[in-house]
């Protein structure tokens, strides 16, 4: 059976990158809701429901887990979603707890990136009050990087303006770790880096989440059952058009480039 992974946008594909390391030898279908991207903008509710729509729409399909490869879509859903399906439901939550971690000793002062969304909900509230007990850690939401992302636009210019000028309040040598608490940055890593003084630790929590998953379907003895096919579906159609689907091959490489 395949393994469903699901987005709003493009973002999700930043963690299927890191499951298609760990589990090569399964089949996938990445889901992506563009026709209501970005969520990090809007009201709770409505992205609960467009979360609930898409992941019907996932599990009719047929799978034998679902990962939440969004850090919005987890904090807002996750427990419900646990509650309404009997499979297993992998989230992704920003890396606040290792960056805290890796910064220890360093005097130096994390920031987490991700969605309004996410920063404003009680679930990463409670993550940062339980974390960080020597108060280092700042967030900063960066919703023009979703549209950046959604426009497959990663190098330009603008997103060099756009970082420069969001970051213009923060004293950037404070920092030693950032934290990626959205799927959709990643993409970002090598931007962000130039934008930073000196050496930056870059997490997030692509990695963590793919070794979840492969503990989890482990210990359900239900792993290698594919060939590492992925199949594309943006808001319940599924891609066909090769240019498209050309793009996201793309975004999976350089993936792999921005790491090595
Ligand atoms: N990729 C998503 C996340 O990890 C959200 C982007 C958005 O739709 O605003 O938070």
């Amino acid at each position: 059976m395949q393994i469903g992974f699901f987005d709003s946008g493009i973002g999700g594909i930043t963690v299927l990158h890191q499951a298609l390391k760990f589990l090569p030898n399964e089949d996938y279908i990445f889901y992506a809701d563009t026709a209501h991207v970005p969520y990090g903008e809007k009201p709770k509710e409505q992205v609960k429901q467009y979360i609930f729509d898409s992941v019907d729409f996932i599990v009719n399909e047929g799978v034998k887990a679902v990962v939440i490869a969004c850090n919005t879509a987890t904090s807002v859903a996750v427990e419900d979603l646990r509650k309404k399906y009997r499979l297993p439901i992998i989230g992704i939550e920003p890396a606040v707890k290792p960056a805290v971690e890796i910064t220890e000793g360093r005097s130096k002062r994390v920031l987490v990136l991700a969605t309004r969304l996410t920063l404003n909900e009680t679930k990463f509230q409670n993550l940062v009050h339980r974390i960080d007990d020597r108060d280092i850690v700042d967030t900063l939401p960066l919703p023009g990087l979703v549209e950046f992302a959604e426009k497959f636009e990663f190098r330009k210019e603008a997103v060099a303006s756009y970082l420069t000028q969001q970051l213009a309040s923060f004293d950037l040598k404070q920092y030693g770790t950032i934290v990626l608490g959205c799927t959709h940055f990643p993409y970002f890593k090598d931007s962000l880096k130039e934008v930073f003084p000196g050496h930056i630790d870059i997490i997030d929590g692509g990695v963590g989440t793919a070794k979840n998953l492969k503990r989890i379907l482990e210990e359900r003895n239900s792993v290698n059952e594919g060939t590492g096919q992925v199949t594309y579906y943006k808001s319940g159609c599924k891609v066909e058009d090769e240019d498209t689907l050309l793009k996201y091959r793309r975004l999976l490489r350089r993936l792999t480039n921005i790491e090595s």
